[in-house]
């Protein structure tokens, strides 16, 4: 592939994602002030409530917004996240919200990519992924491979953009170019989880998809 045709691929998957770049996502450029304040986006505060289990693996946290406020409630949270700068800011704000009081100290910044991270997932009984597993193209399966062995939760939420883009382009899962956006829709979200194992216990169709499974995992695993 050209340098030209992989910036324009990497522009356009930037505004499905609702303006994501190396220096964070809109979502949260726009609010920055705000959640630094602690004054959360309904993008993050939607989620909360609906993430079951004590041990949260969030895969992509970016910025960390989500994991900290799940922090407060849980066990532990590891906010896993690829780029170096959002790992960073993610630190940042963890550091803002214990200034502030705020008893995020469970919260565990992790820099790096799931594919060497699986460890973490026997470390965790929950799953939390948004809008980021169509990110691991070819290696969705033996990643989901894995955490269908240890985790016994899984949160997707997908991407409405991706999704209606998805529907309007090709809608067939087996198609190249339709294959990752496939994965930011319920329906290939629901597949996914169902595909290994999981029995579906919450889908909603609104706003971002999510869809959430269960399993029980035996201990030997
Ligand atoms: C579109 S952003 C979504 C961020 C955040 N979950 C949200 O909804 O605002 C996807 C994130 O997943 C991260 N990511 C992509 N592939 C990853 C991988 N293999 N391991 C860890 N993080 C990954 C990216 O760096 C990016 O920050």
């Amino acid at each position: 592939m050209t340098g030209h045709v992989q910036a324009v691929k990497s522009w356009l998957g930037q505004v499905l994602d609702g303006g994501a770049s190396a220096s964070g996502s809109l979502a949260y450029r726009n609010n920055r002030k705000a959640i630094w304040r602690g004054d959360i986006p309904e993008k993050y505060a939607r989620l909360v409530d609906l993430v079951p289990g004590q041990r949260v693996m969030e895969l992509g946290a970016a910025e960390g917004v989500l994991s900290l406020l799940l922090a407060q409630k849980k066990e532990k949270v590891f906010a896993l996240e690829l780029k170096g700068e959002r790992h960073e800011e993610a630190q940042r704000l963890k550091a803002s919200w214990q200034d502030r009081g705020l008893d995020v100290g469970r919260c565990e910044m992790v820099l790096g990519n799931i594919k060497q991270q699986l460890h973490l997932l026997r470390a965790v009984d929950t799953l939390l992924a948004v809008r980021s597993i169509y990110y691991l193209r070819t290696d969705l399966a033996g990643v989901f491979d894995a955490v269908s062995r240890h985790v016994p939760n899984v949160v997707l939420c997908g991407n409405r953009n991706r999704a209606r883009k998805y529907v309007e382009s090709h809608g067939n899962p087996d198609d190249p170019l339709g294959k990752n956006n496939y994965f930011a829709t319920l329906e290939g979200m629901t597949s996914l989880l169902e595909g290994c194992g999981y029995a579906i216990v919450n889908s909603i169709a609104e706003g971002d998809p999510i869809v959430i499974g269960a399993k029980r995992i035996s201990p030997a695993n």
